[in-house]
């Protein structure tokens, strides 16, 4: 049993050590003691609160479907990898196609059955380059990104920060997951229907151009605010399905 984490995933002994005087710390506990998700995440065993959010994303979109290959940004403490491979193998036709798990974090990540990890910062090309390399050439069906870095409190810089983490997970996605392609072009395990990307970032005006970049690239690009988000958060996931980059590197790939 891994021990009670605070949000930046240090025990909450430690935690409370550092934090002690501070009146924003004394709510943000009192809070986590009341809040429903917390308890029923430490009933059930799960690594984190934020795993439930995942659900809820994917019984709305139904992300999982057909996918073999998932890279999981932002993975630690493991809550969302953990979701990632039971629904893989859950939903997968007749148990077709390899499925792997790849999560990617700043912070070490304790073993999880079934998921590769790779410790880096996404922000660094060398992250991508050790990723690609552990893709060893095969596409990326779903991005799933909960990177998030550590609140300033101002809300400018850190929808800069939540920018930037986007930037970074849609860059990856564009280049390795599947665009839509017509039946005749053949199948990969999206069903042509192209591949998924789903992240988080927090509600502000500097997301409407971004979200029009997303737009040119997705068929569909929904904007999601789970009931197991904090409802006082500005935190929103967008759901961007059928992924219709026909010139992607995996597109080339999946053809030649
Ligand atoms: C909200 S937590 C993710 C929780 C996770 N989805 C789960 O269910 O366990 C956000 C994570 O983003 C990671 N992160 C922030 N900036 C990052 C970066 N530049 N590269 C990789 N990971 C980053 C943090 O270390 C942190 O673990």
């Amino acid at each position: 049993m891994i021990p009670f984490q605070c949000r930046f995933h240090v025990p909450i002994s430690l935690c409370l050590a550092h934090r002690h005087a501070s009146t924003s710390s004394k709510i943000w506990l009192h809070r986590q003691s009341r809040d429903a998700f917390v308890k029923l995440r430490s009933t059930e065993g799960l690594r984190s609160r934020s795993a439930y959010k995942l659900l809820e994303i994917d019984q709305k979109y139904k992300v999982f479907r057909g996918a073999n290959v998932v890279v999981d940004l932002g993975a630690a403490p493991g809550g969302w990898s953990e979701v990632a491979v039971k629904r893989i193998n859950q939903v997968k036709p007749n148990g077709t196609g390899q499925s792997r798990v790849i999560a990617v974090d700043v912070l070490p990540i304790d073993p999880i059955p079934g998921v590769e990890s790779i410790q880096g910062n996404f922000l660094i090309p060398e992250t991508h380059k050790l990723l690609i390399s552990s893709l060893g050439g095969s596409s990326v069906d779903v991005v799933i990104s909960d990177m998030c870095a550590n609140i300033t409190g101002n809300r400018d810089r850190d929808s800069e920060n939540s920018l930037d983490l986007c930037r970074a997970a849609f860059g990856f996605a564009k280049m390795h997951i599947p665009g839509v392609i017509r039946p005749q072009e053949g199948g990969n395990s999206t069903n042509g229907k192209g591949g998924i990307l789903v992240m988080k970032y927090f509600d502000h005006p500097v997301m409407r151009e971004f979200e029009q970049e997303l737009k040119r690239a997705f068929r569909r690009v929904n904007i999601f605010k789970p009931k197991s988000s904090r409802s006082e958060s500005g935190e929103r996931y967008f759901v961007c399905i059928g992924h219709n980059e026909r010139t992607s590197s995996s597109h080339q790939r999946n053809i030649l």
